[in-house]
């Protein structure tokens, strides 16, 4: 059995094409179902439906053996623990720093909130830039709105959303697309199988996404 992890909204509806060009097809909707194990049209492959943030979690333990992830969320997971062999170029976004639009920089330490707060001490590290980091799990824009920070680190895609709050986009710490991420053991185990997988993956991603 291959177990294949992915997160519900745009992950899913962008993978099911490439998954469906390997013949991989789910039997049910995992948009309308609520079974988070869904079979697919392929006897030995299921999908097992995750918190984005989780998904790193279920490959690396080998709960699955296969995944799909923003590399946001790779970045904030670290660790050794995985294989990272394909680009999908899906879900592409701009992992940003970002404040109210014409604010000065603050003399004192920066108060930065984010749900990356893995990333933001490594960033703000690596400029030697002492900050206080605020742990956040959603809705970033409001922090600097209401006083709770000076910036935010958020992924910013067509920035409606900053421009929305009276936010602007700052300093670009990575470009984002979704990654095709794969258990050490998994990979192996059952090399020929995954491997030939990945192949028809690429060859999909060359198909529906040229660079
Ligand atoms: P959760 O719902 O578990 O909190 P999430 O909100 O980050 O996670 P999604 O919104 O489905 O989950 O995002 C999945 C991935 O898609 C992110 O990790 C990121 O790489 C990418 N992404 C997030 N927002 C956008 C966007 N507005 N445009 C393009 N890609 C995005
Ligand atoms: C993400 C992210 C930003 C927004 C950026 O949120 O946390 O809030 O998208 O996208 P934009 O630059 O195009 O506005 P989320 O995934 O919750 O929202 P979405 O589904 O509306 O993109």
């Amino acid at each position: 059995m291959l177990t294949i992890a992915l997160s519900k909204g745009r992950i899913l509806d962008d993978t099911l094409p490439l998954l469906a060009a390997a013949g991989i097809e789910p039997t049910e909707n995992p948009d309308k179902s609520r079974k988070l194990i869904i079979p697919t049209t392929l006897d030995d492959v299921r999908l097992l439906i995750v918190r984005a943030t989780d998904v790193p979690t279920y490959v690396e333990h080998g709960a699955a053996d296969l995944g799909v992830a923003g590399k946001d969320v790779l970045m904030e997971y670290g660790g050794q623990g995985l294989y990272e062999p394909l680009d999908l170029r899906i879900a592409r976004c701009k992992l940003m720093t970002a404040g109210k639009v014409g604010a000065p920089e603050p003399k004192g330490r920066l108060r930065v909130a984010t749900k990356f707060v893995n990333v933001a001490k490594r960033y703000y590290a690596e400029q030697g830039r002492q900050v206080d980091i605020i742990k956040l799990y959603g809705s970033m824009e409001l922090a600097p709105l209401v006083g709770l920070a000076d910036k935010i680190i958020d992924v910013v895609d067509t920035g409606n959303t900053l421009r929305a709050n009276g936010l602007e986009a700052q300093e670009l710490i990575a470009t984002i697309s979704s990654r095709l991420i794969v258990n050490k053991a998994s990979m192996k185990m059952q090399h020929g199988r995954i491997q030939a997988l990945i192949d028809t993956l690429r060859d999909a991603v060359e198909a529906r996404h040229p660079r």
